[in-house]
């Protein structure tokens, strides 16, 4: 299936936005902290044509099913849908007016915590803001795309994913302040120091958790209300001097954003002085603590983390949201099939799916493709 085939006619633009990994920085971009993500090479690729009428028309490479057709006057915040409601809150959020027939090849692998909603936002996002001279700059794009995610699909998602995709470039992971967007670029040449950054998808979705999302975003925001602090201005100390005021959840969700928070910021450093076992201590201390503070895990990622550094990692952790997705292991070029070979053994032996496997070097953020 191509645009052509399902359309009848050319795009008048192609643009495209990958999926992300994110290094350290762990469910702290909606406490006002810094993330340190990289994009990764798989990417959406989206086509759109305009059209005469007000007509929306969508079809994906994916879902081999009907073209869904709506209308520009129909969109309305948190209606049913799947896929779709993706591509409409952008175009909802950035108020376009005209029909539209948009095709999309998503690449990023689905249900992985890959972040593919964030790369399907900031493809169509990309593609819109030329086709209709919008001149939003990457920062405005960021902010559109995580309205339309927080108010059209319903999803409480912070503004990492869409930075990350939209920002990304090759060979860098990219330091992100969450509270203004300001970024520094922080060189990722892991092949220089023969290792590799594997990710493995546990292909687990524990559904029965959904809301645990928004759970731990209210604890973090009561927690930075009682305190009077954002958990970015906040000490440790400072935390611990209030903890009486805070309840028992509270306080450990908070102990998890002050302390991720500083482990992204030694992490930085680390990484510009080539201090890769640092690295995977600050990796693994971040695991521990989205799996015993802000409880975020779930056993096939705790399985994944603990088989990899048992199989010699130097480092590894839960990536995204949680609740299952993927995980990321910092692993010597010469181990990566025996990592592989113990996680496969580990999900055996405790019963669980086949993992999935992917490597990724730091790849470029989203870019036009046809003009
Ligand atoms: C999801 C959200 C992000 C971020 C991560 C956790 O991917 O979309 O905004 O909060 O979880 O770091």
């Amino acid at each position: 299936m191509t645009f052509q085939s399902v359309f009848g006619a050319d795009p008048d633009i192609i643009a495209a936005a990958p999926g992300r990994v994110n290094l350290i920085g762990e469910h702290v971009d909606y406490s006002d902290g810094y993330v340190l993500p990289f994009a990764i090479s798989s990417r959406t690729t989206v086509s759109i044509k305009k059209r005469p009428d007000q007509k929306i028309r969508l079809a994906s490479a994916q879902r081999n099913t009907a073209i869904f057709e709506t209308s520009i006057t129909d969109l309305k915040p948190k209606s049913d849908g799947k896929w779709e409601r993706y591509p409409l809150g952008v175009i909802w959020v950035l108020g376009i007016k005209e029909g539209l027939d948009i095709y999309v090849d998503g690449k990023v692998p689905l249900g992985a915590g890959l972040s593919s909603s964030a790369a399907l936002e900031c493809s169509v996002a990309t593609a819109l803001n030329a086709l209709f001279n919008l001149n939003l700059d990457l920062k405005d794009l960021a902010r559109a795309t995580q309205r339309a995610e927080n108010e059209f699909v319903g999803v409480p998602c912070g503004i990492m994913d869409q930075s990350i995709s939209l920002m990304g470039k090759a060979g860098h992971a990219l330091l992100l302040d969450c509270r203004d967007l300001s970024t520094k670029l922080v060189k990722m040449d892991l092949a220089e120091s023969n290792l590799e950054l594997l990710i493995i998808d546990t292909q687990a979705h524990h559904s029965l958790v959904d809301g645990g999302y928004a759970e731990r975003r209210a604890a973090c925001e009561s927690a930075a209300a009682k305190l009077g602090k954002s958990m970015r201005e906040l000490s440790l100390e400072e935390l611990e001097a209030g903890k009486s005021k805070l309840t028992e959840t509270e306080y450990r969700r908070a102990r998890h954003a002050v302390t991720e928070i500083a482990r992204v910021v030694k992490c930085v450093t680390a990484l510009e002085s080539k201090d890769f076992d640092l690295v995977g201590y600050l990796i693994n201390k971040s695991h521990a603590s989205l799996r015993d503070d802000y409880n975020v895990s779930c056993p096939e990622l705790d399985v994944a983390v603990d088989a990899a550094i048992a199989a010699g990692a130097i480092g590894a952790r839960m990536v995204g949201g949680g609740f299952g997705g993927s995980a990321i292991a910092l692993v010597k070029q010469s181990e990566i099939e025996k990592t592989k070979t113990a996680v496969m053994a580990a999900f055996a032996s405790n019963g669980f799916k086949a993992p999935r496997f992917f490597e990724s070097l730091p790849s470029q953020g989203a870019e036009l493709i046809l003009n």
